[in-house]
């Protein structure tokens, strides 16, 4: 009898009648010889079949089968150093399982040449077979999971925010608007506000979603919608902020580089400055940030701006770490931000930059906890008071200094990757003017 394994078992299964069942990743003909590479999710395995060794209508079935048909191929496996992979299997026997419709969209162009981003992200259903972007996203469950791994072994709890919200908690100007029922209602930009209450309950807890912002800007860093973990901390100051924060990053980053070395490898990512991502990352002030920048391509940068893409990737190439910028303009930043006291014209704000031109990953701050200030900056935002009642309350029972963070998962990852773009670092990507399929 013949053993179900997956290619990655192969190892254990050397001289055994084994059976595979996968897709066709790539063939060739010669004849009375056929070479036909199964994919079926775990690896990829040449599999010989060889006229002689299989019943003809078989043998005929394999000769003309199409790429990405689904089939099941059964016989001996044996190691083959020089084969990909290091094992081959003498096919015995071959059942097409769903043929595929001929010619595959995305086979190998005939001249040779590539196929275009549109028409790429048209077939993301398929395109996501390519070994690419396997690899892409086999790193981005990994870090997910260094992400959750991180959090819940150094005493934060996972409590999931709403996606439905009413009221907006970063700015006006990129929300999904929609209907609960008859009120007019919001995807969330963010889980904090929420999670700024959990605290109260629970000390440190993280929020790790989908987040939504209709950004009517079509750059290679912006999604509609992305997925952002927020930790959140009670008792906590903008020091003691970075500090989680280098570590957490550091963390994710060294995980994933000894979890995926195979897959970077595969993507030809040269990770020696990704091994460099240690604490403590350099700290500078948006002042000093402004002065770089002018002494750096940008003469005429006005104190009080936020940064642009260009001006993260100026900032960012000074440094061989990811670079921390803190004590932003109040003006720029979000309205539940706390003042400095020294400086009230800035807020005790971190933005984390990552190194070779990869932008913003993390944003994070200390929040107001002083129930006037927070009123006063309601207000001056002009935001509904009524739907940030709750939010207020928080500063009535029990309130304290409290900071946290948002580190957008896909920014990571292009980051980590080294993608140029942000369509590959999610399995359905939502763009600007496309969330096809
Ligand atoms: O800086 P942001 O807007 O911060 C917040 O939303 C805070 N509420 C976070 C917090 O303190 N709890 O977003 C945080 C991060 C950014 O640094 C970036 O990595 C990512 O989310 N991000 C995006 N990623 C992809 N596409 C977009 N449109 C993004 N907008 C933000
Ligand atoms: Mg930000």
């Amino acid at each position: 009898m013949s053993t179900p394994i997956k290619i990655h078992q192969a190892a254990d299964h050397v001289g055994q009648d084994v059976t595979l069942a996968g897709w066709v990743q790539k063939r060739a003909d010669k004849g009375k010889l056929q070479f036909i590479t199964l994919r079926d999710g775990s690896g990829a395995m040449q599999c010989v079949v060889f006229k002689k060794n299989l019943p003809e209508e078989q043998f005929d079935a394999a000769r003309h089968i199409t790429l990405e048909s689904a089939v099941t191929i059964s016989g001996s496996l044996r190691a083959e150093p020089r084969a990909p992979g290091g094992y081959e299997l003498d096919a015995a026997s071959f059942a097409v399982v769903g043929r595929a419709a001929d010619p595959y969209p995305l086979a190998p162009k005939r001249d040779g040449g590539e196929h275009g981003s549109d028409f790429l992200l048209n077939h993301r259903h398929l395109w996501l077979r390519d070994p690419r972007q396997t690899a892409i996203l086999r790193i981005r469950a990994t870090l997910v999971k260094a992400i959750r791994d991180w959090l819940d072994s150094n005493d934060f709890t996972l409590v999931d925010t709403p996606i439905i919200t009413p009221s907006a908690a970063e700015g006006t100007s990129n929300l999904f608007a929609t209907k609960y029922f008859d009120e007019p209602a919001y995807l969330a930009q963010t889980g904090q506000l929420y999670s700024e209450a959990t605290i109260g309950a629970f000390g440190r807890v993280y929020c790790f979603g989908p987040t939504f912002r209709a950004e009517k800007s079509d750059t290679r860093r912006h999604a509609m919608e992305f997925w952002m973990v927020e930790p959140e901390m009670a008792f906590t100051e903008l020091a003691e902020n970075m500090e989680i924060i280098e570590q957490f990053v550091s963390y994710c980053i060294q995980t994933v580089l000894r979890e995926r070395a195979v897959e970077l490898a595969a993507l030809e990512r040269d990770t020696s400055r990704l091994q460099n991502v240690l604490p403590p990352f350099p700290r500078i002030h948006y002042d000093d940030a402004v002065k770089l920048l002018q002494a750096n391509g940008y003469p005429d940068f006005p104190w009080g701006e936020d940064f642009g893409a260009p001006h993260e990737d100026a900032i960012s190439a000074q440094f061989d770490k990811p670079v921390f910028v803190h004590h932003y303009p109040r003006g720029v930043k979000a309205f539940y931000m706390q003042p400095d006291p020294e400086r009230p014209d800035t807020v005790l704000a971190c933005d984390l930059i990552a190194p070779e031109g990869y932008g913003e990953i993390v944003g994070g701050s200390q929040r107001m906890h002083d129930y006037q200030t927070l009123v006063d900056a309601i207000d001056a935002h002009k935001l509904p008071r009524a739907a940030y009642e709750w939010y207020l309350d928080l500063r009535q029972y029990g309130t304290q200094p409290h900071s946290g963070f948002g580190m957008g998962l896909e920014r990571v990852l292009m980051w980590l990757a080294g993608l140029p773009h942000i369509r590959e670092a999610l399995p359905f990507p939502r763009l600007y003017r496309r969330f096809y399929p």
